[in-house]
């Protein structure tokens, strides 16, 4: 079955390279079609979202793509819109689903984590409106529509409702953001109506920090709009042990992408340090939703039994393996 590959910037293809070499031990079906998208992209084609990148994902249907850089602010040389965001739009992936579940061979300061976040991936203050109303102001629109908050309330209850799960909390700032994030509870008001098997709850962003800093077992289904997602997610990764474990899906109704929660890392990129277990999670949730369940069983058993031996992890996880020694190790494991 061929899938889009989007190595990316950064420590992108070297996580990607160590994914690529566990599927091709573990005989996964997979013919990667290799496409570009963000810092490196834009270098060498002056655009980090080429069109034939889009065309290649709509009509592969499934994507795993490497962290892509993003300048920051509006001030250097080679200024550009995200290609992630831009993507997401362009391809309507309209759900960005952050599983968060604790592995137990990773030390972190919690046990038994599982809490799923799912977040609005099209809309919000991530719309991509902004202006300068003259050079000492600027606004950035945030937006919500009845159609992209029903649509993600929809899929977190249907997505609660088909993993068991007991709880729907709804993440806001209604309070103070009343009318973007007011229509946003008052679509998923309507929608849990329809799932009264399912606890629903609505707790404001800022006191959710602190809850899930302080007790984060409380939490099972977060559904929340763009800007909060984005935030709480990297949180909640910590409470795990880290970026690098921390796999996420772009779904829409017509292709998925998956990726990392994590960026491209440039501190690190280069020198064999990242972690490539978050990509790794992301793609063997790929190749399960292209049915191939028992080989992403078999990588995954070969993933855990490899971060269960602390000294072949990458130093984020307190080891001292490369990037690519950690990867051996995972596709030695498959065999064993
Ligand atoms: P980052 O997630 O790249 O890094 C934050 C920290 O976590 C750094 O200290 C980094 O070394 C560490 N880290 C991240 N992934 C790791 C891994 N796999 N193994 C070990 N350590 C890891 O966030 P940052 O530095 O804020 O962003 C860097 C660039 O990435 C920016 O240009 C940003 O726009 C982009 N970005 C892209 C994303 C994507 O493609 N989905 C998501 C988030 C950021």
């Amino acid at each position: 079955m061929k899938a889009v590959l989007i190595r990316g910037d950064g420590i992108g293809p070297e996580i990607s390279e160590a994914v690529v070499k566990i599927f091709e031990a573990a005989k996964a079906d997979i013919q990667w079609v290799e496409a570009e998208a963000g810092e490196r992209c834009y270098k060498n084609h002056n655009s980090p979202l080429p069109p034939e990148t889009l065309a290649l994902i709509k009509e592969l249907k499934f994507a795993l793509k490497g962290p892509l850089t993003t300048p920051i602010g509006n001030s250097t040389a080679n200024n550009f819109k995200s290609a992630n965001l831009a993507m997401r739009q362009a391809l309507d992936l309209y759900a960005n689903l952050r599983p968060i579940k604790s592995i137990p061979a990773v030390k972190s300061r919690y046990e038994n984590i599982d809490i799923v976040i799912v977040r609005e991936n099209t809309e919000g203050l991530y719309a991509g409106l902004e202006h300068n109303i003259n050079p000492d102001i600027a606004v950035s629109l945030k937006i919500a529509s009845r159609k992209a908050c029903e649509r993600i309330g929809r899929y977190a209850f249907e997505f609660a409702k088909s993993n068991a799960r007991k709880k729907v909390t709804a993440v806001h700032k209604a309070n103070i953001i009343k009318l973007t994030d007011g229509l946003m509870l008052e679509c998923f008001r309507k929608i849990a109506a329809d799932y009264p098997e399912i606890i629903y709850e609505e707790k404001i962003v800022d006191a959710v920090c602190m809850s899930l800093v302080m007790n984060p077992e409380q939490f099972d289904v977060i559904v929340t709009e763009n800007l909060y997602g984005d935030i709480l997610s990297d949180l909640c990764a910590g409470l795990i042990g880290g970026l690098g474990i921390a796999p996420s899906a772009n779904i829409g109704e017509n292709c998925q992408v998956f990726e990392a929660i994590h960026g491209s890392a440039p501190d690190i990129a280069g020198k064999g340090l990242a972690n490539p277990t978050a990509l790794l999670l992301a793609a063997i949730s790929m190749l399960k939703q292209m049915g191939q369940i028992p080989c992403a069983d078999k990588i995954m058993a070969a993933t855990l039994k490899t971060l269960s031996d602390n000294k072949y992890t990458t130093k984020d996880l307190g080891g001292n393996s490369s990037t690519m020694e950690f990867a051996n190790h995972i596709a030695n494991n498959l065999a064993a």
